[in-house]
């Protein structure tokens, strides 16, 4: 079937079958449960970076955008609705540049500084403003009422590279010590957070590869045994993230972990999670809006790369920690394209996700469903008007993008258990498509009610799938489709509804279950087992 016979036939895909020869099956093995899916492996990411604080997150109060405390209210209000767990912030690259310092206190006697990203050739072209020198207006009381109001839990990237170790310190004393106990609390009292946020997950540096700092991964170890050797408590417990491979550098990994552990097997109880980061990207123009079929499945096709970064790190990080102390953390991920220059210059790297970025989450969401346990949290970079933006926003003007869709409708995975389930489908013939399987997903059981995601990257043909839950029935079922007939469909500020999923009812039940994944497309299963 082509893709226009698909589009027309519409809810005939949905009928029941019972027996039927489809070419792809999917197969739940409900008592093979993987781990429980965290629901922090849904979290965001936010820096100082182009349009994605100043504009983005804070308006100011004193703005006619609507806010609440200069916060952008639209943005709370989607992050509540796809249950954003975390967000990490201020960087990135920032992060290393940045003095907390500088953030907190009367915000009219903050001082002024140049932004990590002002020499960018793409940012020099543009006016001067808060995206080249920081006014820093948005500093920690700011992020963690953005945290508050949005019900995520903050995380704090601390910068080891131009910081001493007594200014992480202060900065955690500063968000934790109870109130009334440090001249820290008092400060904060000030700026209006009597109590204490408090801060759970520290970055210790961010890139410590390259913009943190340059480092061997070795080298890093060390640094982070100092960063991490003493820290001042007050009864929370600090999660330590350290700094991470750059996608295949498996060599980070490996030379962090054995030097890390030259000093006793117990430092690993220091590390809460290894942060890895891997973006995906064309070879060809690296257009987010113009692109190929080829380009298509060569995005896909690399953003399913993440499984072997995910499984090869794990296998290095468990030749020292045997125990399995240390989880990974994604911290960033997404697909970079070409900033796009509709959007106000100012913006650095933002542009206008479409069906494929959509397609890119799902794979990439599902990758980290199948390893829930090995992953502790995740973060999309970034959130808003930036790389791989769930939402975009200029002045008044704001969106929610097709990534934003696939965060809504994968949040029914949140805190379940992910269980095995096999995938098998024709693989694809495009050689641009290299290593990308047919049809992809993950399944999450929630008491009786199972969730399961597929992406179906193929971008003219439906893939006609039989679903058995082994040793059970399916029933009750409900569809929730992201689709179009065009793989380059998004939403722009005049048509922020030009892709938006649809609901379906699935008249099916019993197993194996008939299902019809439309082309290019990212599907929510959601069913009761008996
Ligand atoms: O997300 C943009 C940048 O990508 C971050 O600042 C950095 O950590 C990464 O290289």
């Amino acid at each position: 079937m082509d893709r226009r016979q698909f589009v027309l036939s519409g809810l005939a895909l949905l009928a029941p079958r019972t027996s039927f020869a489809a070419s792809a099956t999917i197969e739940i093995f409900p008592n093979e449960p993987i781990g429980t899916i965290s629901p922090d492996i849904y979290g965001h990411f936010t820096e100082h970076l182009g349009g994605c604080i100043y504009d983005g997150v804070w308006v100011g109060e004193n703005s006619k955008i609507p806010n609440i405390g200069g916060i952008r209210k639209e943005l709370i209000d989607n992050l509540k609705r796809i249950k954003a767990p975390v967000i990490r912030w201020p960087g990135g690259c920032f992060a290393d540049s940045y003095n907390w310092r500088d953030g907190v206190g009367p915000r009219d006697r903050r001082p002024k500084r140049t932004n990590f990203w002002a020499n960018t050739p793409y940012l020099e072209k543009a006016p001067n403003g808060p995206q080249k020198y920081e006014p820093n207006e948005f500093g920690t009381n700011e992020f963690a009422h953005f945290c508050k109001l949005a019900g995520a839990q903050p995380y704090f990237a601390a910068n080891l590279r131009s910081l001493k170790a007594l200014d992480f310190y202060e900065w955690i004393e500063y968000c934790n010590s109870p109130a009334g106990t440090t001249t820290l609390a008092d400060l904060r009292g000030q700026g209006g957070a009597r109590d204490p946020f408090p801060v759970r997950f520290w970055g210790v540096g961010n890139e410590s590869w390259g913009c943190g700092g340059n480092f061997t991964g070795g080298e890093y170890a060390v640094e982070f045994r100092r960063f991490a050797e003493w820290v001042p408590r007050y009864n929370v417990d600090l999660a330590f993230i350290a700094s991470g491979p750059n996608s295949a550098d498996y060599a980070w990994t490996h030379d962090f972990f054995h030097k890390l552990v030259e000093k006793g097997e117990n430092t690993l109880e220091r590390v809460y999670g290894c942060a890895l980061h891997y973006y995906c990207g064309t070879t060809g123009k690296g257009n987010a809006v113009d692109f190929t079929v080829d380009d298509w499945y060569e995005l896909l096709a690399k953003a399913n790369r993440m499984e072997e970064l995910v499984r090869n790190h794990w296998q290095i990080m468990g030749e020292v920690d045997k125990e399995r102390r240390v989880k990974l953390v994604v911290d960033e991920w997404g697909a970079w394209h070409k900033t796009d220059p509709s959007i106000d210059p100012s913006y650095l790297f933002a542009y206008f996700p479409t069906l494929r970025d959509a397609l890119v989450s799902g794979i990439t969401l599902d990758i980290f469903n199948r390893n829930a346990d090995k992953i502790a949290m995740a973060n999309a970079a970034q959130l808003i008007n930036n790389i791989h933006t769930s939402f975009l926003a200029v002045g008044e003007k704001f969106t929610v993008t097709p990534i934003f869709h696939v965060f809504d409708m994968y949040a029914a995975h949140q805190g379940g258990t992910s269980v095995r389930t096999i995938v098998s489908a024709p693989r694809l013939g495009q050689s641009s498509a290299d290593g990308l399987w047919g049809l992809g997903g993950s399944c999450s059981l929630h008491g009786k009610r199972a969730v399961l995601t597929i992406v179906n990257p193929d971008t003219s043909n439906a893939q006609e799938t039989q679903i058995a839950a082994s040793g059970t029935r399916i029933s009750n079922v409900r569809a929730t489709v992201l689709t179009s007939n065009d793989i380059h469909a998004h939403n722009t500020f005049e048509q922020p509804n030009a892709l938006k999923p649809s609901q379906q009812a699935v008249a099916a039940s019993g197993s194996p279950l008939v299902y019809s994944f439309a082309p290019a497309s990212v599907t929510r299963l959601e069913f009761d087992l008996a």
